[in-house]
């Protein structure tokens, strides 16, 4: 059961489907004060499980979150503000219950920070619609959260492939390298993406005619072997006379003004820009149809990057600092005057500050841009996804985007924003992925290998083992940071054979991906999902349920050769070193060590289920979706979900088959 309370006016969202009747009664569960902060008190045994996007485990008790998209690539335990805003959380035990705080600004989630056992909730302002769900259990209680919200975006089936990344390819022939040197490695790869260098000064829409003369060949060039190019767009639009989408931008009024009714300019990696008002119906028009620039080049993905809005400085806040600065160096700097000096120049980037100095037209009415904050980069998205839909009527196009907010799951899907070539930073990505799914976020994984920072081998094969059960499975790194391309390893063979098992792996993750999405399921679950009067399962970290088959428990520890495992029941240990290569074994339910070589993935297929597995291919499309076998408990069955994997609509094409 669904019931909504709304506080004040609350800015629409569109985060939710349809209309649901405001509740006559009180709000159940919660005090809700004076203030407008609403408390929960936490029963010893409560999970609080949700809020996506966010640091620390997949049990969110014992700290502070605040959603406020905000690009922070060096996340840590003390960070409290992400990417992304999804302010949906299930309580589980005394009380078993759903919230969504629907609110467009900044909100406050303290879980038992301030005192153990109470969660406190406040937003910024008082208008906002709560949404109160109750039902059996916890999985019953998401799927009518996403029956909610509307159905999960759907990608290409390409883009289960592999991706290669990095910001620092050049130009054609850096990109013609890396497929060259996939080939020659014998690596299966279906995308490498474009960032920022692809562009002409790094202007939206625009390719650089020196260093990508003529990037419709190459297209086609790669798409013949197998490979998508996938391009970085970003928010922010350079302003540059002469250069057409700042121009009709300007003359339409499309940008976000300032307070004098100006277009607010803020620097990002073009210098100064302006933002698109994405929240402007007609600019998102506007903007979305860009993008046909770059489809006309038969390019069929992109990602969004930038869109929390990520600001570097603003020009005015920069004159400040830098005459603050004068001051402080025309004087002999002590320690309070260093102090003060470093944290100016640190603060200038995405200070909050700026994000109230700029304003979108509502309905001919200016909003104050912090208010709505959490929808701009859900709306770049929906703006690239609408337009789109009319471009390419008869194609999935690839999308997904840094920022975003409930809602934008139904335009495309999100990577996990920047991370660091961090141990931490691979359980960090799976603990996101139950909340992520529980907010409809399906088409995700995070920057294998780590965006910053410079990995390591034996990290990178790790990462791999983890992030080939992703949907979205990418390796991306920072300029400057080492090499971490798949054949810049001693032990290629090793990271060729994880790619290759994920190939084999597809017609299930992919199949398990459309279950998920048709059916308002999860695809990746806590332990406790699915045996929730487990106590050992309730407190399970670092392992999760994939589909309705599968356990997942990858090292993500430097060093280690195998990890401590719980098994809720019964399951089959799969550990392979290749392919065509593998061992099982029957496990009771219980605790246990499990060796992992280096070179072994495993997983475990639970208690008479099987999947299905195929065969490697260079690249999606030639993959044979049919040559499959079952792999796990003889005489298990399995149902594979199947469809054409690009026509818009998937249920036009879908097939279901019993495999046995
Ligand atoms: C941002 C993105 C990152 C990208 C970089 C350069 O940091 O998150 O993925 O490589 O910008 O475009």
């Amino acid at each position: 059961m669904i019931r909504k309370y709304v506080y004040g006016t609350p800015f629409p969202t569109d985060a939710v489907m349809g209309s649901v009747e405001e509740a006559g009664e009180e709000l159940p569960f919660f005090e809700r004060d004076e203030s407008g902060m609403f408390s929960y008190r936490l029963d010893e045994n409560d999970i609080v499980y949700g809020l996506g996007e966010q640091v620390r485990g997949i049990n969110k008790r014992g700290w502070q979150y605040i959603s406020w998209n905000f690009d922070n690539p060096n996340h840590q335990e003390d960070t409290r503000s992400l990417y992304g805003a999804h302010n949906f959380i299930i309580i589980s035990g005394e009380q078993t219950f759903g919230a969504f705080f629907d609110y467009a600004g900044k909100i406050e989630f303290d879980i038992g920070y301030t005192n153990r056992s109470v969660m406190r909730i406040k937003p910024a302002q008082n208008d906002l619609a709560v949404y109160i769900i109750t039902g059996e259990n916890e999985k019953d209680i998401a799927g009518q959260f996403r029956r909610l919200i509307g159905r999960s975006y759907i990608p290409p089936f390409w883009a289960f492939g592999y991706g290669q990344s990095r910001w620092g390819y050049r130009n054609e022939q850096d990109i013609r390298t890396v497929a060259a040197q996939y080939q020659a490695a014998d690596i299966p790869l279906d995308s490498i993406y474009l960032d920022i260098d692809y562009m002409e000064r790094y202007k939206d829409f625009t390719v650089d005619p020196n260093r990508f003369p003529d990037l419709k060949q190459l297209t086609s060039e790669l798409k013949a072997q197998g490979i998508r190019l996938v391009p970085i767009i970003d928010a922010g639009v350079k302003i540059e006379e002469g250069y057409d989408v700042y121009e009709e931008g300007v003359q339409h009024n499309y940008f976000c003004k300032d307070a004098g009714g100006n277009d607010f300019v803020g620097a990002v990696w073009p210098g100064r820009v302006h933002f698109p008002d994405f929240l402007q119906p007609e600019a998102r028009k506007w903007f979305g149809r860009k993008y046909a620039a770059l489809t006309g080049l038969g390019i069929e993905g992109f990602w969004n990057d930038m869109n929390e809005p990520a600001i570097f400085y603003t020009e005015d806040r920069l004159a400040d600092t830098c005459a603050e600065i004068q001051k402080l160096a025309a004087g002999n700097m002590g320690i309070n005057e260093y102090f003060a000096f470093t944290g100016m120049v640190a603060g200038l980037n995405g200070n909050p500050g700026d994000y109230d100095k700029f304003y979108h037209n509502v309905n001919g009415k200016p909003v104050r841009h912090s208010e709505v904050h959490n929808l701009y980069g859900m709306n770049m998205t929906r703006a690239a996804a609408e337009a789109l839909r009319e471009i390419c009527p008869d194609k999935r196009i690839l999308f997904f985007s840094r920022s975003s907010y409930i809602g934008a799951h139904r335009y495309g899907g999100i990577w996990q924003g920047d991370n660091k070539s961090w141990w931490s930073h691979i359980l960090q990505s799976m603990q996101q992925l139950p909340g992520l799914n529980m907010a409809g976020f399906l088409f995700t994984g995070a920057d294998t290998g780590g965006f910053g920072s410079d990995t390591t081998e034996d990290q990178m094969l790790r990462w791999l083992q983890y992030s080939l059960f992703t949907p979205l499975f990418r390796n991306h790194s920072a300029e400057g940071t080492r090499m971490q391309e798949l054949y810049c390893f001693d032990n290629v063979n090793a990271a060729a054979e994880m790619i290759r098992i994920r190939y084999c792996l597809i017609p299930y993750l992919y199949s398990e991906f459309l279950k998920a999405a048709l059916l308002d399921n999860m695809m990746f679950r806590p332990l406790a999902f699915d045996f929730p009067k487990d106590p050992m399962a309730r407190q399970t970290e670092d392992q999760l349920l994939l589909g309705n088959e599968l356990m997942i428990a990858p090292v993500y520890r430097q060093n280690a050769l195998g990890r401590s495992v719980y098994l809720p029941e019964e399951m089959m240990l799969v550990t392979m070193r290749s392919w065509d290569q593998y061992t099982t074994e029957i496990l009771p339910r219980g605790h246990h060590y499990v060796d992992v070589a280096l070179e072994e993935l495993v997983f475990f297929i639970r208690r008479n289920k099987a999947i299905p597995f195929g065969k490697p291919a260079s690249h999606t499309s030639a993959l044979d979706r049919e040559d499959l076998h079952l792999l796990g408990y003889p005489g298990s069955a399995y149902e594979l979900y199947a469809d054409d994997g690009c026509s818009l609509d998937p249920e036009s094409s879908l097939t279901v088959s019993t495999l046995c």
